[in-house]
């Protein structure tokens, strides 16, 4: 039996100054009919993040959604799902001291070839908090003083996952509830520039993150910790950021070309399930 594509009713509503808008009237786990998904492309790239509710996804639902957006990503330290190596769960048990994500950065910077956005699909939520902060990385970038721009505009940031995923790195401490590898590679750095251009809508957006960002090119230790501190603290400023709170069911989608994001970790004794993949760019 063949099955016909969604028709489009979706209803974009945003949810915040710098970024961020709810989409309803679609269900994600039908096939999407190419129009639907134009308009769920086009509001990913203007609003940066995404935020659907009340969806049910199978894993395979989850991977086919994904992949309409570009080839999935299969994390390089992070063990994939059992039959699904392209699906990361994220689970922090009620016995964790750590959750995954518990602070500012943009998936998969410390790659040669970065992610462009990540797909996370909420299975089971604490009673309270659990919540999920996003900060526009374009606003962060908008703010700044013609000076600084100017400054950056040039300038190369060197990325690598060592803080996070070497042996000794953070996420080494959460294995109890993921299975994180012990990362050779992690130590792998690689160049992007500081300021993206968007491929998608030409707008700038600042592309370090205090994850994964090390160094700035050419710069000494000294001299990249003052400017990239400035930044970081920069770029966190509330009048950036959403805040997105999860029930069971939800779906965000957010831009990691332009947008940070912050697992809060503010809910002990309880547990919280999610399912991620990560859209890479086509080649
Ligand atoms: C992540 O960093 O991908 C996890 C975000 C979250 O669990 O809210």
């Amino acid at each position: 039996m063949t099955v016909a594509p969604t028709k489009s009713r979706l209803n974009v509503r945003r949810l915040a100054g710098a970024l961020g808008a709810e989409i309803t009237g679609v269900d994600l786990s039908e096939p999407l009919g190419d129009e639907t998904l134009a308009e769920i492309r086009a509001a990913f790239v203007q609003h940066q993040v995404i935020f659907f509710r009340d969806q049910t996804l199978t894993p395979d639902q989850q991977v086919r959604f994904g992949a309409r957006f570009g080839p999935l990503n299969i994390h390089p330290y992070v063990s994939g799902m059992p039959g699904h190596p392209e699906i990361m769960e994220i689970i922090k048990e009620p016995q964790d001291k750590l959750n995954f994500g518990g602070g500012w950065h943009s998936d998969m910077s410390f790659l040669e070839t970065p992610a462009i956005g990540s797909i996370l699909y909420a299975l089971e939520v604490p009673e309270f908090g659990g919540d999920t902060l996003f900060a526009s990385q374009a606003a962060a970038y908008d703010a700044l003083s013609p000076g600084l721009k100017k400054t950056l505009e040039g300038l190369n940031a060197i990325h690598s996952a060592s803080r996070e995923y070497s042996a000794q790195g953070a996420s080494a401490q959460k294995r109890s509830s993921m299975t994180v590898a012990e990362a050779e590679g992690a130590a792998g750095e690689y160049v992007h520039p500081m300021v993206l251009v968007h491929p998608e809508t030409g707008r700038k957006a600042l592309y370090v993150n205090p994850a994964f960002t090390l160094k700035i090119e050419g710069w000494s230790t000294r001299e990249s910790k003052a400017l990239l501190d400035y930044l970081f603290e920069h770029s966190r400023y509330e009048a950036f950021t959403c805040r997105f709170t999860w029930r069971k069911g939800s779906i965000v989608f957010w831009d990691n070309r332009s947008v940070w994001h912050f697992a809060l970790n503010d809910y002990p004794g309880q547990r919280r399930h999610m399912r991620r993949v990560t859209v890479d760019p086509r080649s």
